[in-house]
């Protein structure tokens, strides 16, 4: 009676076989997944899939990653996928008419419509590949702004924002002598909105993020959203830290243009994406220019192909689009409001950890309430200096980030140079949670000199 169901996206996780007590599928976007998928987040069976975090060891043990906020890493079907694409199915595309080509386009395209799908997009035409989510954040900057943006013009960011949702915004400030306004935030890391209103007067964009990697802050997004529109400004989200942890979807938010990134959500490096309202991506001029972005080309001039790849010039990330379908099959095979869940719960389990066995010691930046903060924690600890502390956590294969984390000006806000940065994803669980915290008594007995 079962013959009939799609095979579950987990199968490759998925140890279950169906039976007649187990009443139906369930859908997530309509990606099909068995209801025991839906139900039990299986940790172990997850990390199985990572053969960097099964296989590779250092001194003979075990990683524990926790440098997702920075890069995750990535499961066996999206390297099989890859490889198995350039073995059989690589070729370029959109300009050869043979059949391979056409298999590869189709491929290149299918990751378009992966994404979209993934951030409920309502066309596919809207999804603009870019080589990462800072690249798009420019693609921004330097076309909607330059055509938009004029002297005196303002733009509105946060003080969480990390550097590809600043420097943008400021080399158009300095060619174009755009005001650059700042939204403050709150003693627990949240955004302060309380003159948002006055911040907003008379702005052209408010670009914020969708949740801060160095405080783990989720803004309510779909009132920054509605604000920017009700003070007349473009409300462009930078998801990057958002989409790889949690539902996305762009329409909800009322987004006008949102960037994000493949290899922070299980997908290959080389690849990253803008999500644009198509009357906004289609009066915007080009970024790139060079093949592929064109309709027609004289020596007088050319004309545009249209969007999206007008924004995709020259030969695009091909095998990673590949890899990046794989990866967005793979996420929503276990679905992502799930892995939100289990990242709610660790990361309660990881602020309760860290305060319990270090209280004062340890300053944990971000709110404390999970409902508005993902699973990235800053932190100082004792009076160490975070680079020693992420050397002495290396020692235990603890991997985390130290450093600035691409935030100076949010470093300058919290009156610290510099933190120690350890950031979960659906493969972590609370067993790397005490190692990171072993790690850190270890650092204690260490440096208590
Ligand atoms: N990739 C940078 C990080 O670690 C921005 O958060």
């Amino acid at each position: 009676m079962w013959s009939w169901l799609p095979p579950c996206l987990m199968s490759t996780i998925c140890t279950f076989e169906p039976s007649s007590d187990v009443p139906s599928v369930q859908l997530e976007k309509q990606v099909p997944r068995c209801r025991r998928c839906a139900e039990v987040f299986d940790v172990d069976a997850i990390r199985a899939e990572f053969p960097l975090l099964t296989d590779r060891t250092i001194d003979d043990a075990r990683l524990i990653y926790l440098d997702s906020g920075n890069t995750s890493q990535k499961p066996r079907r999206v390297i099989e996928v890859m490889t198995t694409f350039m073995e059989k199915t690589y070729a370029p595309i959109n300009r050869s008419s043979y059949r391979l080509a056409g298999e590869a386009t189709e491929a290149y395209e299918g990751a378009r419509h992966a994404v979209a799908r993934l951030i409920n997009a309502p066309s596919v035409d809207e999804i603009v590949f870019t080589k990462n989510a800072t690249e798009a954040m420019n693609l921004i900057a330097m076309s909607w702004g330059r055509a938009n943006l004029g002297v005196g013009d303002v733009v509105v960011l946060t003080q969480m924002e990390h550097h590809a949702n600043i420097v943008p915004w400021q080399m158009l400030a300095q060619e174009r002598g755009v005001e650059i306004r700042w939204i403050g935030l709150t003693a627990d890391g949240q955004l302060n909105l309380s003159n948002l209103d006055q911040l907003l007067d008379g702005a052209k964009v408010l670009s914020f993020t969708a949740m801060s990697n160095v405080l783990g802050t989720i803004p309510p997004t779909e009132q920054l959203c509605a604000a920017a529109h009700a003070a007349g400004a473009l409300a462009v989200v930078d998801a990057c830290q958002y989409v790889p942890h949690n539902v996305t979807d762009v329409q909800a938010w009322g987004a006008d243009l949102v960037a994000f990134s493949s290899h922070k959500m299980c997908g290959p490096t080389g690849i990253g994406m803008l999500w644009g309202k198509m009357e906004i991506l289609d009066a915007m001029p080009p970024f790139l220019g060079g093949g592929n972005m064109i309709d027609a080309v004289t020596y007088d001039g050319f004309t545009t192909a249209p969007v999206p790849a007008k924004f995709e010039a020259g030969t695009p990330a091909i095998i990673e689009a590949a890899g990046l379908t794989a990866a967005i099959e793979f996420l929503e095979g276990i679905g992502l409001h799930n892995i939100r869940q289990h990242e709610m719960q660790l990361t309660r389990y990881a602020l309760d950890t860290l305060k319990r066995r270090f209280g004062d010691e340890i300053t944990v930046y971000g709110p404390d309430n999970v409902e508005v903060r993902g699973g990235v924690f800053s932190f100082a600890f004792r009076d160490l200096h975070p680079h020693d502390v992420s050397q002495v956590l290396d020692e235990s294969n603890v991997c985390v980030r130290a450093g600035h984390h691409c935030a100076k000006p949010l470093m300058k806000t919290l009156k610290v140079n510099a933190t120690t940065r350890a950031s979960i994803y659906l493969y972590n669980d609370e067993a790397d949670i005490d190692a990171l915290a072993d790690g850190l008594e270890g650092a204690s007995d260490i440096f208590s000199f």
